[in-house]
């Protein structure tokens, strides 16, 4: 939902900009406010007057209105907005955003905000996979603006490719993802600049801690995960250069330096916010993720009463690692499970192995005299489909660190190229 929630949607110019009207109805109908800018090849697209019925508000093109100067600034308009989404982005707006130009309204605004800013790039795709763009986009992602798509797919231009603006619900999802993150929706998106390294250019998910799924609003089912070990992988990819992507249940940790870290509760949660990062080269699942959830949660807290205790009926959880293994669109290229196990360790992480059909899976005890639930150490056997190796005791953070390294050397190894930034995979391969 995104109630009390002000957007303000810049419009730049291309094929895609008639999706921004529909992108408009859809945030207003989960409550958002929503003010639109066009830039002058926008409202050549879609006119302003479409444009401001729908928002029932004037629709801001000029810099240099007078009347724009005194009701409402360019300083003011970004002030004004949780949010600043640019839908379509073209390549020259990006261009304009990199190099810090401000000679119109929207690059002006875009300028003078510290307003998060989402981008939905829609081009050619020749001018997606431009070297120019791509700096660009490079260059945007560090300064902390955040992208959702473009997609692959036919091109109004009758070439297929990436370029294509992500559809109005999943923008919707991204910002709905976007504020979720950041509680208060004013928070800025995570700035990442980082020292180049080994995964440069890599983006990787990372799942981590528990979930916690409601009986009522005070009551919930979780598990005793801590999260350290998924936060300590996603630190040390971060630290080879990886654009690292923490998705985590509820866990006392702070953010690792340099991972966009995402907070969520439930397994629906969190199986929302894998989907909205993809596309990624690898994806290691670390989370508890409860199997089960409530089947029905009580809007009021249950009442102890003399029909004795409730029956709670459950209903069984999206296993997120089988589905980005099984995801036909967005596989990532690897994808790296974890099998916590309590007895017959090797045999039972085999098993998860091929049920899963991931191509890495991490074996650990976590029988009760382990110490590896919530502890500072942990030993993992990893079993690919031919290979098993058992690494000696460690810390989580050691364990963390020579993962990220294993990854590194498992792209370099098969020289498999990364990923071009914003962009969906069609299909993939799966690992040694
Ligand atoms: N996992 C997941 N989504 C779920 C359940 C599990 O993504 N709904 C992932 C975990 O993050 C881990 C792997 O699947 O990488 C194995 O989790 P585990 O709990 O050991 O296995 P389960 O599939 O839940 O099987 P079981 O509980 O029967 O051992």
């Amino acid at each position: 939902m995104l109630q009390n929630k002000h957007i303000l949607l810049i419009v730049a110019g291309g094929i895609a900009a008639y999706k921004a009207l529909d992108l408009t109805r859809r945030l207003q109908e989960r409550g958002a406010q929503v003010r639109g800018l066009l830039t002058k090849a926008g409202a050549r697209f879609i006119t302003p007057l479409s444009f401001s019925a729908l928002t029932g508000e004037k629709v801001h093109e000029d810099l240099f209105s007078l009347s724009d100067e005194a009701e409402m600034g360019h300083i003011e308009l970004s002030r004004a907005a949780d949010l600043i989404v640019v839908a379509p982005a073209t390549a020259d707006l990006m261009a304009k955003m990199a190099a810090g130009l401000a000679g119109d309204l929207a690059s002006t605004v875009l300028l003078a905000t510290d307003t998060p800013v989402l981008l939905a790039p829609a081009m050619n795709v020749r001018m997606w996979t431009h070297s120019a763009t791509q700096r660009n986009a490079a260059q945007l992602a560090r300064d902390g603006i955040a992208f959702v798509g473009p997609e692959e797919g036919d091109m109004a231009c009758g070439e297929f490719g990436p370029g294509r603006m992500a559809e109005p619900l999943d923008i919707v999802a991204a910002i709905e993802n976007h504020f979720q993150n950041s509680g208060a929706g004013i928070a800025p998106l995570p700035s990442i600049d980082k020292a180049p390294g080994p995964l440069t250019g890599r983006r990787v998910l990372v799942t981590a801690g528990p979930t916690y799924e409601p009986i009522d609003p005070v009551r919930y089912l979780a598990n005793r995960s801590s999260g350290k070990q998924g936060f300590a992988i996603a630190r040390a990819l971060a630290e080879l250069g990886a654009d690292t992507v923490l998705i985590s249940g509820p866990v006392t940790i702070p953010d690792p330096p340099g991972v966009q870290t995402v907070r969520v509760e439930t397994a629906a949660e969190m199986a929302q916010a894998c989907a909205a990062a993809l596309p990624v080269d690898a994806a290691i699942c670390a989370a508890a993720v409860a199997d089960w959830r409530i089947a029905k949660p009580q809007s009021e807290k249950i009442k102890k009463n003399a029909t004795g205790a409730p029956a709670l009926p459950l209903a069984e959880n999206i296993d997120i690692l089988k589905s980005l293994s099984t995801d036909k669109k967005n596989r990532p290229l690897l994808v790296v499970g974890f099998a916590a196990e309590t007895e017959n360790l090797e045999t039972h992480a085999r098993e998860k192995l091929k049920a899963k059909t991931c191509d890495w899976i991490i074996a650990n005890d976590v029988s009760p005299g382990s110490g590896v639930m919530g502890g500072d150490n942990n030993e993992i056997t990893l079993i690919t489909p031919d290979t098993q190796e058992q690494w000696p005791r460690m810390t989580k953070l050691e364990i963390g660190a020579a993962l990220a390294q294993r990854l590194a050397d498992h792209f370099n190894a098969n020289k498999i190229t990364a990923l071009p930034l914003g962009s969906k995979r069609g299909s993939s391969h799966g690992s040694n």
